[in-house]
């Protein structure tokens, strides 16, 4: 199972740095206690989180950028050391038998460190202010009405508001949708990151976005680890449809786009119980000629539970593209641990084609850094022809 691997990957790499660093302090000159002190506190931060995950005991939300932070930070300093004194001292530190303590790292070496350092630091903050990419895609889907041609779904995705976005970001996040032509709006869930608090702000700058065909909405993991059916209640005092579980149609001169919700997973975990249930979902939808339907799932795991329903185009989020990529080759650091990471999929099934978007949304998770993944906006074009 991915998210399984996920854990792994993370907890068992966390655990391997923290064991590194503590025989490098150890060759340092820190007494034993201090490291004993030092792994006590490292090691059981994610391993209250990894307890609180899987047993639903309090999740203080505020450990976690704490502990991306300080994952990113001690992989960043082991590395450092393995730039300064080379590869071969940083394994025998680790092996705990010798190793090249006393080397003087060369002039050149502290400079190369320097500048990769500057350079990535530059990227990242080239990344967070310069805006949201556009990513506008027409997508051909046989058989639609004369009615839908042309038809604009403009798509926000994972915005968290919260520690991470500024007041500037978000402005500039607004400007970009204000310059952007669309009939309806879908927010696909993650809006807010840690606390019902963020929904000011996130209202604050996008509360009056009222198209004239409407906004569609369904929440993710982050509002139903903070209060899913509150957060639901003050999108829907705004004017806004949140979908979970359920649809609501557009028609134009009696063809109907259908837009329909799937719960995010995350809905199972909270006192009202729930979980995705698309036959729920879709009981209320049955396309004619000429119709279309589109789908918000947050998580696009669901589009697997999707094949036997005329879910046309699905919309999703949640994976930000693993934050970390490699531009223009498709490769994101989440195609680790989902089958459809970031971009456009299609497949056939019963019904015809089926199309899923994975939106990398414009916010941060863990850490507010993006490289080789920018924030991103999507507006899909329906086209007949
Ligand atoms: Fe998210």
């Amino acid at each position: 199972m991915r998210i399984r691997t996920f854990v792994i990957l993370v907890f068992g790499g966390y655990a391997l740095l923290q064991a590194g660093m503590a025989v490098w302090f150890g060759r340092l000159g820190v007494s034993d206690g201090g490291i004993a002190l030092f792994l006590l506190v490292t090691l059981s931060m994610p391993l209250y989180l990894n307890l609180a995950f899987a047993r639903g005991w309090p999740r203080p939300l505020w450990l976690m950028p704490l502990f991306f932070g300080y994952f990113f930070l001690s992989g960043l300093s082991l590395l450092s050391l393995g730039v300064l004194f080379g590869g071969e001292t940083v394994l025998s530190i680790l092996r705990g038998h010798g190793g090249g303590a006393g080397v003087i790292p060369p002039a050149r070496q502290a400079g190369w460190i320097l500048g990769s350092v500057l350079l990535v630091a530059g990227l990242v903050l080239f990344q967070r202010f310069r805006g949201p990419d556009v990513h506008r895609r027409t997508l051909s889907i046989p058989g639609l009405g004369q009615e839908l041609e042309g038809f604009r779904i403009l798509q926000l995705s994972d915005i968290h508001v919260g520690i991470f976005e500024s007041d500037a970001t978000l402005k500039r996040l607004r400007r970009t949708i204000d310059h952007l032509p669309y009939d309806i709006l879908v927010f696909t869930g993650d809006m807010i990151d840690r606390k019902l608090e963020e929904l000011e702000k996130f209202f604050s700058h996008f509360g009056d976005v009222q198209p004239r065909e409407g906004v569609f909405a369904i929440l993710g993991n982050h509002e139903y680890w903070i209060d899913g059916s509150t957060v639901a209640k003050r999108l829907e005092e705004n004017g806004w449809m949140v979908l979970e579980n359920r649809s609501a149609r557009v028609t134009r001169n009696g063809q109907t786009l259908y837009v329909v919700g799937v719960s995010d997973p995350a809905s199972a975990e909270g006192p009202d119980g729930g979980g995705p249930d698309p036959a729920k979902a879709f009981q209320h939808v049955s396309p004619g000629p000429g119709d279309m339907v589109v789908v918000l799932a947050h998580n696009p795991s669901l589009w697997e539970s999707l094949r036997s329903y005329p879910a046309t185009l699905t919309l999703s989020g949640h994976t930000h593209g693993g934050q970390i990529g490699l531009p223009f080759s498709g490769w994101s650091l989440a195609s680790f641990f989902y089958d459809f990471d970031q971009g456009l999929f299609r497949r056939e099934a019963g019904g015809g084609a089926q199309w899923l978007l994975v939106n990398v949304g414009t916010g941060y998770f863990g850490v507010p850094v993006r490289l080789g993944v920018s924030p991103a906006v999507e507006l899909v074009t329906l086209s007949g022809r």
